[in-house]
């Protein structure tokens, strides 16, 4: 069989040109600046690197590059929930600079593309970057196709000898099923798919990689990882952030498109893949797609019942007021978006028929939390005399993704005293009791893997219309049915009411979020 051997990680990138079109953009300031900064400052990108940052209006590189390094000072090192921890290598930044050539022209026209060629050629020379080039698309989703033809169309894609060309493209690929199939359509024809890194951020996150090394380097779990044994799943991904100042996209997206079948079915899918046989990036993404090729797809009445949409209202984060969906800047004061969906999905193959998996996500939410719980069977039979059987604590295996990043498992112990009686107790495993490591935006290992070539954590074509796959029904139903209500929740809540009930129904309940 021919298998590819995953490229050595930890060590020195080989030299390239990192292109970055959206140079001027949010995304660029506060993500992927601050991840090439820390992978500088790691001495993780080669000496001979350079940064050709493409932006719409001309700007003197000094001022650019005083731009940039506002971003990197004030996110550096940043979760987004505290502040920086680390100082700024001044040091590590100027080096950094003094590599970053600033480029402006507009996207669209063809001229641009053959003078970025011309700068890219004279770049490469200038720092001896070779003919290695990683194109990042920080910009609109609907300039992706475009960028992709017109960089074909000036040979930038083309690759020679041992030199590659890669294409990183941010998210949303796609806002539905058909137009996602169309933009794979229109790359493809430029591009190779190894060319291609489609990027989800949630898959840079340590705790999200630890899925599979927690799944697949113990012995212990992978034996009970199945219906035998587990009763069901809970998938949360909770906010406290509103729409922010993002109202035009998330408008025309709510919370479905914005975080279902990408970030949510990462977490979904490598909670239930099989054991890949290696981890090759095709054998792992072969293994992801399975699983949500294996969803059983929802039919009319199944979205009804299985599905639940909410909105912000007014209400209060942290004792703060907040205010409602509708009154945010931008948003129409009737608009039907919603912030809030929970599902209920089964998936069906031998290891997870009957076993339900509960999903949910919502913005200004109680708390900001990640988390994937496994709650396992009841014990079949309590011995202990006045203890029923359902008032064990169940067992549930919580994988916490961010912001407190562990996993805690949850058992019945005995109370100290004479009695029998039985409590809940729980055993915590967190990171940064075990690793000295500062937390990271999840960019730096991102861009360092596209870097050294290995696709393990981007995504592949098919899974990504697989996952809009299994949405599409939903996005259908919602749009023309009005059965499925929109149901308003006070921000700072756990959500609507009606999540709830999908799991009352049948006897379940989420864990709380608070
Ligand atoms: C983005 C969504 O992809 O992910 C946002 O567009 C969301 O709406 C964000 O807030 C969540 O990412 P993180 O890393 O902050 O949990």
């Amino acid at each position: 069989m021919n298998r590819s051997v995953p490229p050595p990680r930890g060590r020195k990138a080989p030299p390239c040109t990192l292109v970055i079109f959206g140079a001027g953009g949010d995304l660029t300031k506060r993500l992927l600046m601050p991840a090439i900064y820390n992978l500088a400052k790691a001495r993780l990108l080669a000496e001979k690197f350079a940064i050709i940052a493409v932006d719409r209006t001309p700007k003197p590189v000094e001022a650019f590059r005083e731009y940039l390094a506002e971003g990197v000072r004030s996110f550096v090192s940043d979760t987004a929930a505290g502040p920086a921890t680390e100082p700024f290598d001044e040091q590590a930044w100027a080096s950094l600079a003094s590599r970053i050539t600033h480029f402006a022209g507009d996207l669209t026209e063809s001229d641009t593309y053959a003078r970025l060629s011309d700068v890219l050629q004279k770049t490469a020379t200038l720092h001896q970057t070779g003919g290695n080039a990683v194109f990042y698309l920080a910009v609109a989703s609907q300039l992706f196709g475009t960028i992709v033809e017109q960089l074909g169309a000036v040979g930038l894609t083309r690759e020679d000898g041992s030199d590659w060309r890669r294409v990183i493209i941010e998210k949303p690929f796609g806002n539905d099923l058909d137009s996602a199939r169309a933009l794979n359509d229109r790359i493809l024809k430029v591009l190779s798919e190894p060319q291609i890194y489609r990027m989800d951020h949630f898959l840079g996150k340590e705790t999200v990689q630890n899925i599979m090394v927690l799944r697949f380097a113990n012995g212990i779990f992978e034996p009970i990882w199945n219906r035998d044994h587990i009763d069901h799943v809970q998938i949360t991904v909770a906010e406290t952030v509103g729409v922010e100042r993002r109202a035009r996209f998330y408008e025309a997206t709510g919370a479905l498109r914005d975080m279902v079948p990408n970030h949510v079915f990462q977490l979904l899918s490598l909670t239930a893949m099989e054991p890949p046989n290696s981890f090759d990036a095709d054998a792992v993404r072969t293994e992801k797609h399975k699983v949500l090729e294996a969803v059983s797809p929802l039919d009319g009445e199944e979205i009804r019942r299985n599905t639940v949409r909410g909105q912000y209202g007014t209400g209060a984060i942290r004792g703060e007021p907040a205010v409602a969906y509708r009154e945010e800047p931008g948003v129409a004061p009737d608009s039907m978006t919603e912030t809030y969906i929970a599902m209920r999905l089964a998936i069906d193959n031998w290891r997870w028929a009957g076993v339900p998996f509960y999903l949910r996500t919502g913005k200004r939410l109680t708390r900001r939390t990640t988390e994937i719980a496994i709650h396992f069977k009841q014990a079949p039979f309590a011995l202990f005399r006045d203890t029923p059987v359902d008032a064990l604590t169940p067992n549930v295996l919580a994988l916490q993704i961010q912001p407190d990043e562990g996993a805690s498992l949850q058992f019945s112990a005995k109370i100290p005293g004479p009695e029998i009686d039985l409590g809940g107790v729980r055993m915590n495993f967190s990171y940064k009791d075990y690793f000295n490591t500062e937390p990271t935006t999840g960019y730096e290992t991102l861009v360092y893997d596209c870097i050294i070539g290995d696709a393990m954590l981007f995504n592949r074509a098919d899974g990504v219309e697989a996952g809009w796959a299994v949405v599409q029904p939903i996005l259908d139903l919602w749009k023309d049915d009005k059965t499925v209500p929109l149901e308003i929740y006070p921000a700072g809540s756990a959500g609507p009411d009606g999540a709830d009930n999908l799991l009352w129904r049948s006897g379940r309940q989420w864990r709380p979020i608070a």
